[in-house]
């Protein structure tokens, strides 16, 4: 049996069926950028996570670069992020010309908040927390700090659509979220897509003059920007996808607990939080074990992964200012696991059994 870490292959006939149809109708309306599907899938977005306002963009790349720039971050300002995460997000800082700066990671792999406090100078002028696998980071503790230094707050709620703390979703606390929904994600389009959430009018209008070259009524150019439009057969996919992404994240919650309670005793799992919702985007294990792990999985034909990695590490960020020293360690110890919604009984039960399996001789 072949465990895969993922599986992108769209498999449920309905499924198939639905984005057929979807297709035809924009075959047949021809209206093809902006389509009525986008203002359709804004809306229904806006609906589930009850932002006021969200903006269909083309990628989580796109939406957090989008985000910054829609507060104003520019060459010389300094945005303090989690040191691990996809590079995307130190990226789209570096593109505003401003400096990432990555701050540690505490225990569940989300940003330090005392690490953010070490990191703050007079040239601060926003936090990027990371929800990191599908985790909300302290968002109450980060929006403390926001407030008493006077900086803006963006998520990158790329890893944790549908993810919540104190019952509110992930990229609905900060003053804008952004959200990847490419293939991958929880809410997976069929290519590139993205979404920025804010409540702030003001920000909503000049995200959607930056989506699309800072033209205001597609005229008058206001702002240098670039072309980030959400595409309208990928806001057709997601509308239905989004109608299915409960009963997904349902899955994967069972699957976990299930980990959990199979050998929760043996590494350490993601924690079940009531106040912080887990979305499972990634499952991440830790474990003095872990090379050794991974190899009698790989042995086994179990995909797992060691990612993200640290980004102060990438060559690109190796200059940076940054605190990594807990976020080593924990490096060291994770492995993400399988864990998702097309992984049958079958496969998780080999999953968990090949796991003990290899702890009766690592104790
Ligand atoms: C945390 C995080 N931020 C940003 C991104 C970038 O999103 P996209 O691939 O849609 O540009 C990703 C996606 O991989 C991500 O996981």
């Amino acid at each position: 049996m072949k465990v895969r870490f993922l599986n992108l292959s769209v498999t449920d006939p309905d499924e198939r069926k639905a984005f057929h149809q979807a297709l035809d109708n924009i075959l047949d309306h021809g209206l093809l950028v902006i389509g009525p599907e986008v203002e359709r899938f804004e809306e229904s977005i806006s609906r589930y996570t009850s932002s006021p306002y969200a903006i269909g963009v083309g990628s989580g790349s796109d939406a957090i670069f989008l985000a910054l720039k829609a507060l104003g971050i520019n060459v010389g300002d300094e945005v303090i992020t989690s040191c691990m995460s996809f590079v995307a997000t130190a990226n789209a800082i570096s593109l505003t010309g401003a400096k990432p700066v990555f701050a540690d990671l505490g225990e569940d792999l989300n940003i330090d908040p005392d690490s953010i406090r070490s990191l703050i100078t007079p040239k601060t002028k926003a936090i990027i927390p990371v929800h990191y696998g599908g985790l909300m980071a302290d968002m109450a503790e980060i929006q403390k700090i926001a407030d008493e230094f006077k900086l803006q707050v963006v998520e990158d709620a790329s890893q944790a659509f549908g993810a919540t703390a104190g019952g509110r979703y992930a990229g609905t606390l900060g003053d804008i979220g952004a959200i990847s929904l490419n293939p991958m994600k929880i809410l997976a389009g069929m290519g590139e897509a993205g979404i920025v959430l804010t409540a702030n009018e003001t920000l909503r209008l000049k995200l959607e003059t930056l989506r699309y070259n800072g033209l205001e009524d597609r005229k008058l150019c206001r702002w240098p920007s670039t072309n980030a439009r959400l595409d309208t057969l990928q806001a057709a996919f997601l509308q239905y996808r989004l109608e299915q992404v409960n009963d997904l994240i349902q899955k994967r919650r069972e699957i976990a607990s299930y980990y959990r309670q199979s050998f929760g005793h043996l590494v350490s799992c993601p924690k079940d939080i009531e106040e912080r919702k887990h979305v499972y985007y990634t499952f991440n294990i830790l474990t003095e074990h872990r090379d050794a792990l991974l190899a009698h999985l790989t042995q086994n034909d179990i995909e797992s992964k060691v990612y993200h990695p640290i980004i102060s590490h990438e060559p690109a960020y190796k200059q940076a200012e940054c605190r990594t020293t807990n976020a080593n360690k924990l490096f060291a110890k994770k492995l993400a696991i399988p864990c998702h919604e097309k992984l049958s009984d079958n496969e998780v039960q080999f999953v968990v059994d090949t796991i003990l399996q290899f702890f009766e001789n690592h104790e």
